[in-house]
């Protein structure tokens, strides 16, 4: 018998090596080695191969005579996902979905098979019986199509097996870490695993103009679980995220070969399945009749995609010796930053203060044009005077407290403006040759946290 063949990988970047290391020479991360059996039985059923084609050598070929693919995007029904894509499935891409458990990804990968028109879907689950996916398709929609085929397999060569019986549309794959190749020993969820059937899927997909949806767990850190190579090789990565104990989940792409990244989509989970939100400014902002102090309002832009939100900040004494500072849904340190800013630039005295900063909906926000609606928050709290609900703001606050221009300026006035909102403060630098006169709401120009604060709170 054969010697079995074993090697050490990397759980985190998927370096390899014959020998156990403490810490990976590529990624530098410690104690991520794990033995993985890697024999490689040489009679074997093949993997991915389309008759005839496989052993064609590739040429190198002039761009200009590269016939340029002529498909348009395929509309999957769902127009947060068609955003989120870049306008549309294309012809043999792989989509990898992370998200953590329970947060949606089967219900939204399920709710594509069931409602994409005229396409052949073929849903495998590794997961879930077939009857617990009949029942998920029936919470989701009640006359299922037709053409939306579940199989329950983990084992690749299997599932290619029947993929040339079918000749589905598009492939789901729910999940990656439970499928097992068996051209590699170890056990399903391994790096090597994953790597392996991954790249059986690309190749299937790449051959036959297949789009493939893959499902991926995440670790506790929130990375896609496996190999950080595993990103490298697919089209697009999305994420679905969110707060289980909030009802909205965010779809955002992390890299997309056939699109912009960092697009979003957002949802809100029901009983019968998630549905799109199409006016996200209307659950970011918070009913409220009284105004409260702490409360300032940000015209974002997340991806293409203008979004008013509501950031809440407390500002207390703190109760012991070191000042507590938490955020949820905003970068910390780029809040003790700002916290810095006001206490250097306009003189607040907030270093022996508790402060806690809160992002409306459970979403996380990464544009810095949200700055100075957090600032104004901070300083609303600390003041305890409230800021008028229908004042938004749209700028980033530098170091020396100025205020500094954003992207999109115009785009942001004018969902305000729609939404009713009566003065947005934006930088001054962002003024030029901005056409003022077509929105209703009043622009204010300001170029230091000060003229803020005196416009504001007098
Ligand atoms: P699921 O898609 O199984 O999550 P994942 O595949 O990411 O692990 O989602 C499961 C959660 O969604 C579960 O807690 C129940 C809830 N849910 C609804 O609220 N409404 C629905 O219609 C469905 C199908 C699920
Ligand atoms: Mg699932």
């Amino acid at each position: 018998m054969a010697k079995t063949k074993s090697a050490y990988f990397c759980q985190s970047c998927g370096y390899e090596t014959a020998k156990w290391l403490g810490k990976c020479p590529s990624c530098n991360s410690w104690n991520t080695f794990v033995e993985e059996i890697i024999e490689k039985p040489a009679s074997n059923i093949p993997a991915w191969q389309p008759s005839g084609s496989s052993k064609k050598l590739n040429k190198p070929n002039k761009v200009a005579n590269i016939a340029s693919s002529t498909e348009h995007k395929i509309s999957t029904s769902d127009l947060e996902l068609d955003r989120v894509l870049g306008g549309g499935l294309v012809a043999g891409s792989v989509i990898l979905i992370g998200g953590e458990p329970g947060i949606g990804k089967s219900t939204l990968m399920l709710q594509l098979a069931l409602n994409i028109p005229g396409k052949k879907v073929l849903y495998i689950s590794g997961e879930e019986s077939e009857q617990q996916i009949k029942m998920r398709a029936e919470r989701i929609t009640e006359n299922p199509a037709a053409d939306c085929y579940i199989l329950t397999e983990t084992s690749t060569q299997h599932i290619f097996k029947q993929i040339e019986d079918l000749e589905p549309d598009i492939l789901v794959i729910d999940s990656i870490q439970t499928l097992h190749s068996s051209h590699i020993e170890s056990t399903p969820g391994s790096v090597s695993q994953v790597r392996e059937c991954t790249a059986e899927l690309i190749r299937f997909a790449k051959e036959t103009g297949t789009p493939v949806f893959l499902i991926g767990h995440i670790t506790k850190d929130g990375a896609i679980a496996g190999p950080k190579i595993l990103e490298h090789m697919v089209d697009t990565v999305l994420q679905f995220e969110g707060d289980r104990h909030h009802i909205y989940r965010i779809l955002r792409s992390i890299k997309n070969r056939f699109g912009a990244a960092a697009e979003l989509g957002i949802y809100a989970m029901h009983g019968a399945g998630l549905r799109q939100v199409s006016n996200p400014s209307e659950i970011l902002l918070s009913q409220r009749d009284e105004e409260l102090s702490g409360i300032a309002i940000s015209a974002t832009l997340e991806g293409a995609r203008p979004m008013l939100i509501e950031t809440q900040a407390l500002v207390s004494t703190a109760a012991f010796g070191t000042p507590q500072r938490s955020a949820t849904g905003f970068d910390t340190r780029r809040m003790n930053m700002l916290l810095a800013v006001l206490e250097k630039r306009c003189g607040f005295r907030l270093g022996t203060r508790d402060v806690f900063l809160n992002i409306a909906g459970g979403i996380r926000v990464e544009d810095p044009a949200i700055d100075l609606a957090i600032v104004a928050a901070i300083i609303s709290s600390h003041e305890d005077i409230s800021i008028s609900s229908k004042i938004c703001f749209a700028a980033e606050v530098g170091l020396s407290g100025e205020i500094r221009a954003v992207n999109r300026i115009e785009q942001r006035i004018s969902e305000a403006d729609k939404l009713g909102f009566e003065r947005i403060f934006v930088s001054k630098y962002n003024l030029k040759g901005l056409d003022t006169g077509k929105f209703n709401i009043e622009i204010t120009g300001v170029s230091k946290i000060e003229d803020v604060f005196s416009l504001l709170f007098g």
